[in-house]
């Protein structure tokens, strides 16, 4: 019976392994053990989700917590060796592998894997921002050069592996896992009752994220972009759902009481699955600089003004509904005004982006 060791660290894995282990259910000579590193370990950032998305209890917690870049990947490569040779030493080696996506327990557990020969299969391969600038940008490299079963979201990816030269039979063009959990929990979403409790009318307000290095840990950056929200909010009330690195960036730099004096902006702590689904599948418009979130706004056909200078998803731009505003509080006003009086491009969901990722998903892992 083959043995997968899933690992899940941070809250953009969760809803990228959720479908891929209900697939699993469908194998029953699959064996899949799923490991939390740790990462994020805030109720809000990880246990919400499991509840919500039906993910089973980890059967291994890592409690790697936070640290600089060095130090959590440190950690986290120490604490998956020793669960890895464990199992070997204890005769449940892992057949394989795999890792969703591009945190630093992605790398690190991918980095880990292949010295003890095990291979790795990444699902969310190929994407590049070609910013290193990024930390994800170098956990998406680590990840794929190691990794022999590149599982690809969306066409760039595939011709990004091609031109670093990997060989076509290790990718695999298998669709975008995250929508799988978006299309199952959107009806239940609907039903939520946010809504109302904030006051907020269907259609008629932004969603706001942003919790990038790039946005947020410099003063002056992130000092513009609270500027830009503000104008947002004299046009539209703002919902903002704010991350732990931004409320702590926020209140070291003296930045929060100007945003909570602004009357059209209601800061949020981090919003569980159902509820942020709810917000954003109804709202006018989403302003963030988050990856996923450009990928759910095209499949919900929600306009999305994207708040960095490059984006690993490109499809979301030439097909979806995203638009790179930077951080040119112009550029978004120009696109805000668009979408407001209607003129914004509408965008479609693209080929393979249909609920049924993590079963291709599972047979490659089954047949590789
Ligand atoms: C990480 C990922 C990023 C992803 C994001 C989603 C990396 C390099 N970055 O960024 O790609 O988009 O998750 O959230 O892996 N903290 C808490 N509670 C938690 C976890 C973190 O308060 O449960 C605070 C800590 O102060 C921590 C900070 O948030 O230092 C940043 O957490 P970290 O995991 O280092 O990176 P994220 O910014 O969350």
């Amino acid at each position: 019976m083959p043995r997968f060791a899933c690992i899940v660290g941070a809250r953009p894995n969760f809803m990228k392994m959720a479908p891929i282990l209900h697939a699993f259910a469908e194998h029953p000579t699959a064996e899949p053990v799923l490991i939390h590193t740790g990462q994020h370990y805030d109720r809000n950032l990880s246990d919400v989700f499991f509840e919500e998305l039906e993910i089973p209890r980890p059967d291994v917690s890592l409690g790697i917590g936070s640290g600089s870049h060095g130090e959590q990947t440190g950690r986290l490569l120490i604490e998956l060796e020793k669960t890895f040779v464990e199992s070997q030493e204890g005769g449940k080696p892992f057949d394989r592998v795999v890792v969703v996506g591009d945190v630093n327990s992605t790398m690190a557990a991918t980095l880990a894997a292949v010295k003890l020969q095990i291979p790795v299969a990444h699902v969310e391969a190929g994407l590049r921002s070609y910013d290193r600038r990024m930390p994800e940008e170098a956990n998406r490299i680590v990840t794929d050069s190691l990794s022999d079963l590149l599982l690809v979201s969306e066409e760039s990816g595939v011709e990004n592996l091609r031109r670093e030269g990997q060989p076509d039979d290790r990718i695999r063009l298998v669709g975008n896992v995250m929508i799988d959990t978006l299309l199952r929990q959107v009806r239940r979403a609907a039903g939520q009752s946010i809504l109302n409790d904030l006051g907020l009318q269907q259609g008629s307000y932004a969603v706001v994220t942003s919790h990038r290095p790039s946005n947020v840990d410099d003063k002056e950056t992130l000092r513009g972009l609270i500027q830009v929200l503000i104008d947002v909010s004299r046009s539209l009330p703002v919902v903002f759902p704010v991350h732990p690195r931004t409320q702590s960036r926020l209140e070291s730099f003296g930045l929060l009481p100007e945003l909570q004096a602004a009357e059209g902006i209601k800061l949020l702590e981090p919003l569980g699955y159902i509820d942020f689904l709810a917000l954003t599948s109804q709202s006018r418009v989403i302003v963030t600089d988050s990856g996923g979130l450009q990928e759910e706004s095209t499949a919900l056909e929600i306009p999305c003004l994207t708040m960095r200078e490059n984006t690993e998803r490109p499809i979301t731009v030439s097909e979806g509904t995203s638009v790179l505003v930077g951080s040119d509080p112009q550029l978004l006003d120009q696109h805000l005004r668009a979408v407001l009086d209607g003129t914004y491009k509408q965008g479609r969901c693209p080929k393979l982006w249909d609920g049924k990722a993590a079963e291709r998903i599972v047979t490659e892992l089954m047949s590789a």
